[in-house]
Order: structure tokens, then C-alpha cells, then sequence
């Protein structure tokens, strides 16, 4: 994948009015799952402080999230993390215009710490306060202006329509982002995510906790074709995904082999299964882009994001898909596809220049799909 061609971030619509007024500045804080993190964005796209606490190291006893634990570390961190993310910025809670959070979906126990810490800071501050849902940090994030890998600024602007590729280790979805707040669904998992899979995959093998960044990893030294990993459903027209076909062929390919398992082994499964989920991710995206609602809409960037998008062959599979349709592939920088708190935070300011913000108590929820803004 060659960087200039991978867009990290734009303003969209709104850019123009925006740019004339003051700058807005907006707390925001993630604690969905397991990092607690905060940042603080500008409405000029800018990151001045980010934080994350990873909660990763405590779980992977335990070979996954624990939610008990989770909802523990993350009341733990969550004080010093907004603390040292002010201090990082320069900027005190004066300076700040409004306080957003992840009100869901996700681990309930988790979300409450995080929404309970911002209800709070705006409450006693009297800033607004914005409700974030967690899909919809991943799905505006790559609207940010940020850093490249390779240090370069990522200042090409991703425009609405987007059609977006979520996958993440809860959820796998094809989407339409009309807008802000505006989220069509073109297809989505009928069983597992994509990230579940490959930790559940890595699991299988005794690689450890989570899966999808070992696979990737192992994969790159393995010859994809050593196992012949099904492609679920991609003889049928549709842009739904079933991920348990491939975990049971893989479940199969294991209970016939004999332990222990040599590298050579581990990292040709890595390489073919991994090659299975790149083919049906570009098959079933292949399908979203002749969908008539798609088409309609003609959406000029392809965007992949959630922890998923980390995968290497993910992210060149979807640059080569977007290139041959005529459209520019966008995806954030590694350290914005897993949980973040700058998603959080820009969701929140894209959101609070809607004027979506809390006008009455809400209670977070653990479930709550984009469909339902
Ligand atoms: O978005 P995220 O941080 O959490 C959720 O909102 O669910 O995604 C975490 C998921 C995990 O399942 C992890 O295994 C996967 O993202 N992941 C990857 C890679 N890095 C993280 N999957 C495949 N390849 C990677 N390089
Ligand atoms: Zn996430």
C-alpha cells in the first residue's frame, strides 16, 4: 500500500461554516471495552492530547475480555487519564467547549465509568454534553485530520457519501455514511465479527490475546493456499457475512492434525485463513458497490475502520477494490482503528455542530446499532 494514496482524514460538509467561527475544543472518552482513553480535538481536525490506557496485559490470562475486571481497571484509570490528557494538551476544562463520551454499545459496566465521568465534568463545568456511540467514532474517525505512519499529514479530505467497511471485534458491517448521524446498512455479520474471528482462530492455535494482530503477523510468513478455508455465502449475491463456516472448517483442519503444531503449520493457517476473510470481505463489498441504493448515492471513497482495519492484506485488498472502481481508499492510522478516545471526541465535536447534545438524562446502552441515531 503506498501512503499518499491512503486519505486519513477530511471536514466534509460543514468545513466552510466551521472555519469562519472560533475554534471548538472537545473532550472526549472511551471506555467501551478494554482501554480507558481520553482525548482532546479541535474543530481544525487536530489531536492536542490523546491517551491509552490499555487494559489489554490484565485480560490475556484470562485469553479475552473479562467484564467484571474491564468495568474495575477501567474506574481505576479513568481520573488520571482525563487529568494527564488535559495536562498534555496545555489546556484546562475553561478551554474546553463541550464533553462527549461513548454512551454505548458496549460493556455496560465499562460505558457507565466513562458516561458517569463526563455527565459529571459537565455537569459541574455547565459545558454541553455529547452521547457518542462507539460505531460511530470508528465510522467518523478517518474525517480527522492526523499523522500517517511514516510521519506525514494526512490532509485530503473524505467526503460524504463514504461507503465504510466496519469491522471491529463486535461488530462486521457494510455502511452507507450519508452524514453524520446518517448511516444506511448494506450488509452486516449474520453470526461473528471479524475480529472474532480471528482472535477466536488465534485461541485455537494457543496464540494469545487478541488474535487478529498475531494472525496478521504469523500470515505474513505462511502460504495462503496450504488450507482450503470456505468463502461462506460468496456464490450468492447479498453483502451479508457469516464468519462460522470458516471457524468450523478451521476447528476441522485442527482436530485432524497432530500436536504439537510446528511454525510452519501455524503460519500457513494465519496465511490461509486470513486470505478466506480478505476474499469475502472484497466479494461482499465487490456486491455493496453494484447494491442500487449504493449506486444511487455514489459514494467516491471506500473506507475500512474498526480494530480490523489494522490488517495489513485487509487494508491492500480494499486499496486495490477502490482503485479498480474508480474511488479513493481511506483508512485512519493504526493507532485510531482500535478503541480510542480521539474517535470519541471527534464523533462528539461532529455532533455538537449538529447540536446533537444531551438535553435530558439519558441512560447508556449496551446494545445500540448505527441505524438507531
Ligand atoms: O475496534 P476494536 O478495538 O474493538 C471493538 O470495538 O470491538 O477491535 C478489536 C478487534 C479485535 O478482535 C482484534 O483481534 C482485531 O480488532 N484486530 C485485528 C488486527 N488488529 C486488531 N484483526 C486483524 N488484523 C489485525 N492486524
Ligand atoms: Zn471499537
Amino acid at each position: 500500500m503506498t501512503d499518499e494514496k491512503v486519505i486519513v482524514m477530511n471536514m466534509g460538509t460543514l468545513d466552510s461554516r466551521v472555519h469562519s467561527e472560533k475554534p471548538v475544543f472537545c473532550l472526549g472518552i472511551e471506555s467501551s471495552c478494554d482501554e480507558t482513553s481520553a482525548a482532546i480535538v479541535d474543530s481544525d481536525r487536530n489531536i492536542l492530547a490523546h491517551i491509552i490506557y490499555s487494559q489489554i496485559p490484565e485480560h490475556q490470562k484470562y485469553g479475552g475480555v473479562v467484564p467484571e475486571l474491564a468495568a474495575r481497571a477501567h474506574i481505576l484509570a479513568i481520573d488520571q487519564v482525563i487529568e494527564q490528557t488535559l495536562q498534555m494538551s496545555g489546556k484546562s476544562l475553561d478551554d474546553i467547549d463541550v464533553i462527549a463520551a461513548t454512551a454505548g454499545p458496549g460493556l455496560i459496566g465499562g460505558v457507565l465509568v466513562g458516561w458517569m465521568a463526563a455527565t459529571g465534568i459537565a455537569q459541574a463545568t455547565n459545558k454541553p454534553l455529547v452521547a457518542v456511540n462507539h460505531l460511530e467514532g470508528h465510522a467518523l474517525v478517518p474525517r480527522l485530520k492526523s499523522t500517517l505512519a511514516d510521519g506525514t499529514a494526512g490532509d485530503v479530505a473524505v467526503q460524504f457519501p463514504y461507503l465504510l467497511m466496519l469491522a471491529s471485534g463486535g461488530h462486521c458491517q457494510i455502511l452507507l455514511v450519508h452524514g453524520v448521524g446518517q448511516y444506511e446498512m448494506i450488509g452486516q455479520t449474520l453470526d461473528d465479527s471479524a475480529g472474532e474471528a480471528f482472535d477466536k482462530v488465534a485461541k485455537m492455535l494457543g496464540l494469545g490475546y487478541p488474535g487478529g494482530p498475531i494472525v496478521d503477523k504469523r500470515a505474513k510468513d505462511g502460504d495462503r493456499t496450504a488450507f482450503k478455508f470456505p468463502r461462506p455465502l460468496c456464490d450468492k449475491p447479498g453483502c451479508d457475512f457469516s464468519f462460522s463456516g470458516i471457524k468450523t472448517a478451521a476447528r476441522t483442519f485442527l482436530d485432524k492434525n497432530q500436536k504439537p503444531l510446528t511454525d510452519k503449520y501455524i503460519n500457513d493457517f494465519c496465511a490461509s485463513f486470513q486470505a478466506a476473510v480478505v476474499d469475502y470481505i472484497t466479494n461482499r463489498l465487490g456486491n455493496a458497490l453494484n447494491d442500487n441504493r449504493v449506486k444511487a448515492a455514489g459514494p467516491k471513497t471506500l473506507v475500512v475502520a474498526g480494530g480490523v482495519a489494522k490488517n495489513s492484506e485487509i487494508r491492500a485488498a480494499m486499496e486495490n477494490l477502490a482503485h479498480k472502481n474508480n474511488m479513493v481508499f481511506a483508512a485512519p492510522p493504526m493507532n485510531l482503528c482500535t478503541d480510542n478516545g480521539a474517535m470519541i471526541a471527534w464523533a462528539g465535536l461532529e455532533n455538537f455542530r449538529i447540536g446533537n447534545v444531551v438535553k435530558t438524562p439519558i441512560a447508556p446502552r449496551p446494545r445500540w446499532p448505527l441505524t438507531e441515531l
